[in-house]
């Protein structure tokens, strides 16, 4: 029997390893992470993340061939193949600050296996790491390793959250990246065949190691792009009266450009796009190309712009202040169906809101209100941010409370902002909502989930991102 272990049971690691054993009975696999009740909540009825479609493939091979473990170093001495899916932040202090991957986690990583292992291993690449990572880590294991034949492998993810079991399921493509040497290749070989259980061989790329690197950070740079793109064309809808989702619609219908990736937003949020940009911006400048990284930085600039024109349009609104006034956010979750909140757009507009005194009452479905205070308070790297991101002193979540309802999010409001495009706010009785707020009663869609001429005719004062403003939003001094 063919023996996978991974490292680190993160929103990678987990449903990734849960579908390669659901697909493949007869590979055991054992996920194992450092974190004691990340395992347990593994283990339990209860998993520590939330994915539709998770809990069931966990519980039918839980037990089986999956099995969550903290005993990191006997799974990993038994392995054939050993995945890396560690955490990989953005170094906040030292060389490359702000920008560069911390690989701390990593090579902490890549020693342990060299420490513990026996026997010959592949060792996979699963998280996003700059490019050429694979190459230190295996200098690492090489020269740690008492001659055993470690073979590295790049296998970047492209599962995105809230739709990781069905992109797991069936995938547009799988990249392996491996060396071009007789064991590189049979490596590859190795890992091909974990795939093929259930994804069709034409979809499964082989490449050189540094290609299958650099695809993944350009992949999400150009999703990343996408939305900014359209971001930036939302602004000038709004300054001329054209409706961004129109607009969208047409310019999706080109084959050439396609219908996805096209919608406008609050901002961009996750915990990839930004770090992979700023790791691409970071790769070029090391390699003395300024005019690439400051192509690819104006990606992330039009995002801080997107966030910080939403909080100029919440503010500018309410007669140029909120101090004082309750406003309703609801969704803090960087997009539906998670209970992620890294680099959430929620954290910045909270954050500009508070700045501004205003009280918020927070209702997200998923994400707790230990997590969001946490998140409100983080101390981030400055990276050439404007004032949004400045941090909030812990004193400002006396203006924060947090509801488990978005009726009570609203009550007695001035205003209520969406945040997260979860499905149950297009189905909300805005009426009610109406008859419970502060008037004139606001609503700033930030994610383009209701319909803004309904509500006008209820009665409220509406802004959409991109759409045709009010005549309210209309008559105030133009927003930058
Ligand atoms: C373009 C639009 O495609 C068309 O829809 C619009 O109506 C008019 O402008 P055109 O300028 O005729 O059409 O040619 P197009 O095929 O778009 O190519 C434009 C330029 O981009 C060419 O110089 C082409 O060589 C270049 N190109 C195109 C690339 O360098 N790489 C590509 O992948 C595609
Ligand atoms: C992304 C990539 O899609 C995935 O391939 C990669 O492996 C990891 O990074 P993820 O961050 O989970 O996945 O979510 P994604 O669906 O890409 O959304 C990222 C952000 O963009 C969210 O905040 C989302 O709300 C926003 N978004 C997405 C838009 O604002 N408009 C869109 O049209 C699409
Ligand atoms: P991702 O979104 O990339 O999956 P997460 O932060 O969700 O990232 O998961 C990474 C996991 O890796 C965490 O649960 C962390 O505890 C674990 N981890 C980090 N370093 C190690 C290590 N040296 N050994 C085992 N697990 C580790």
């Amino acid at each position: 029997m063919v023996k996978l272990c991974c490292i680190g049971a993160g929103y990678v690691g987990g449903p990734t390893m849960a579908v390669i054993a659901l697909k493949c009975p007869s590979i055991e696999v054992a996920v194992v992470d450092i974190s004691i009740p990340r395992i347990s909540a593994w283990n339990s009825e209860q998993l520590p993340i939330y994915e539709p479609g998770l809990d069931d493939v966990v519980k039918q091979c839980r037990g089986k061939n999956l099995f969550f473990s903290t005993n990191v170093e006997k799974h990993v001495a038994e392995a054939d193949i050993v995945f890396v899916s560690v955490n990989t932040p953005t170094k906040s202090q030292g060389l490359g600050a702000g920008k560069a991957a911390d690989l701390t986690y990593w090579e902490s990583a890549a020693r342990m296996i060299a420490d513990v292992s026996k026997s010959a291993k592949i060792v996979v690449e699963k998280s996003t790491v700059p490019v050429k990572t694979a190459e230190a880590i295996e200098k690492i294991l090489t020269h740690n390793s008492k001659s055993i034949n470690f073979q590295i492998l790049s296998n970047p993810e492209f599962l995105a959250e809230g739709t990781a079991i069905q992109d797991l399921f069936n995938p547009d493509r799988v990249l392996i990246g491996g060396r071009e040497t007789p064991e590189g290749l049979k490596a590859i070989q190795a890992l091909k065949e974990v795939y093929q259980h259930w994804v069709p061989e034409e979809r499964i790329i082989c490449s050189n190691l540094w290609s299958a690197e650099l695809s993944k950070l350009a992949a999400n740079a150009f999703l990343a792009q996408r939305i900014s793109s359209v971001n930036a064309m939302s602004a000038l809808c709004e300054a001329t009266g054209a409706d961004v989702s129109q607009v969208s619609h047409a310019v999706g219908k080109d084959t050439r450009i396609g219908p996805k990736f096209l919608n406008a937003s609050v901002g961009f949020g996750g915990s990839c796009f930004q770090k992979d940009i700023l790791n691409l911006v970071y790769i070029c400048e090391c390699n003395g190309l300024p005019e690439v990284a400051n192509y690819w930085k104006q990606v992330i600039k039009i995002n801080d712009y997107q966030k910080a024109r939403f909080v100029n349009r919440v503010v500018s609104s309410m007669f140029n202040t909120v101090s004082g006034k309750k406003i309703g956010i609801l969704g803090f979750a960087f997009k539906k169906d998670t209970g992620d909140t890294r680099e959430t757009p929620a954290i910045d507009v909270c954050r500009g809101l508070l700045v501004d005194k205003a009280q918020l009452s927070i209702y997200d479905p998923q994400v707790s209100q230990d997590q969001i205070q946490k998140d409100i308070t983080m101390v981030k790297f400055d990276w050439e941010h404007p004032v949004l991101l400045k941090p909030v002193s812990p004193t400002a979540l006396k203006q924060v409370d947090f509801v488990w309802d978005a009726y009570e999010a609203s009550k007695d409001a001035h205003g209520i902002c969406i945040l997260t495009e979860w499905d149950e706010f297009k189905t909300l009785d805005f009426q009610r909502i109406y008859d419970n707020m502060q008037k004139p009663a606001f609503v700033f869609d930030g994610r383009n989930v209701v319909d803004p001429n309904k509500l006008r005719e209820i009665g409220f004062i509406v802004y959409s991102i991109g759409k045709p403003l009010d005549q309210w939003l209309k008559d105030l001094p133009a927003v930058a």
